[in-house]
């Protein structure tokens, strides 16, 4: 991925023929799909040509949908608007890796613990 727009130049392309997105600082150009987007196109033209991360999830598309987003990537969006919310998706993510390995550590903290009382009231 190669192709990297600004904000301004994605807004350029607002027209049904030449219609681009920005979702999770990536640029789509979904022109073809609106004849065949479930929820209709005049949802899609409102967001015409600007960042449609929120109204795009806050509908709760389906993985399906995303897949499809795959298909229709141009580019990248400069800079990245929306580059917090990046990364607080993947800290999130990488806390939970994060708590479900402490978890881990606690249960053989635990463990070994075990075995070394058990051990010492043998003697
Ligand atoms: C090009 C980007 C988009 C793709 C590929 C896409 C794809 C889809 C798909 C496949 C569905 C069927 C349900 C599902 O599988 O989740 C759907 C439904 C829907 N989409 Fe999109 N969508 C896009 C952009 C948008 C945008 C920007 C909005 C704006 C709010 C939107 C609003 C909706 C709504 C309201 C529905 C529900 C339709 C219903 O259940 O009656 N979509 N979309």
């Amino acid at each position: 991925m190669s192709v990297s727009f600004t904000a301004e130049q994605v807004a350029e392309h607002n027209t049904r023929d030449d219609l681009y997105i920005i979702y999770n600082d990536k640029v789509y150009n979904c022109s073809e799909y609106l004849d065949e987007h479930p929820g209709g196109e005049e949802v899609i033209l409102d967001c015409a040509g600007t960042d449609a991360t929120e109204p795009f999830d806050d509908i709760g598309h389906s993985e399906d949908a995303r897949e499809m987003l795959d298909s229709m990537l141009v580019g990248e969006l400069k800079g990245g608007s929306k580059k917090s919310n990046n990364g607080s998706k993947s800290g999130n993510s990488s806390s939970t890796n994060g708590s479900n390995s402490s978890v881990l550590i606690a249960a053989g903290a635990a463990i070994a613990i075990a075995i070394v009382a058990f051990a010492v009231t043998r003697k």
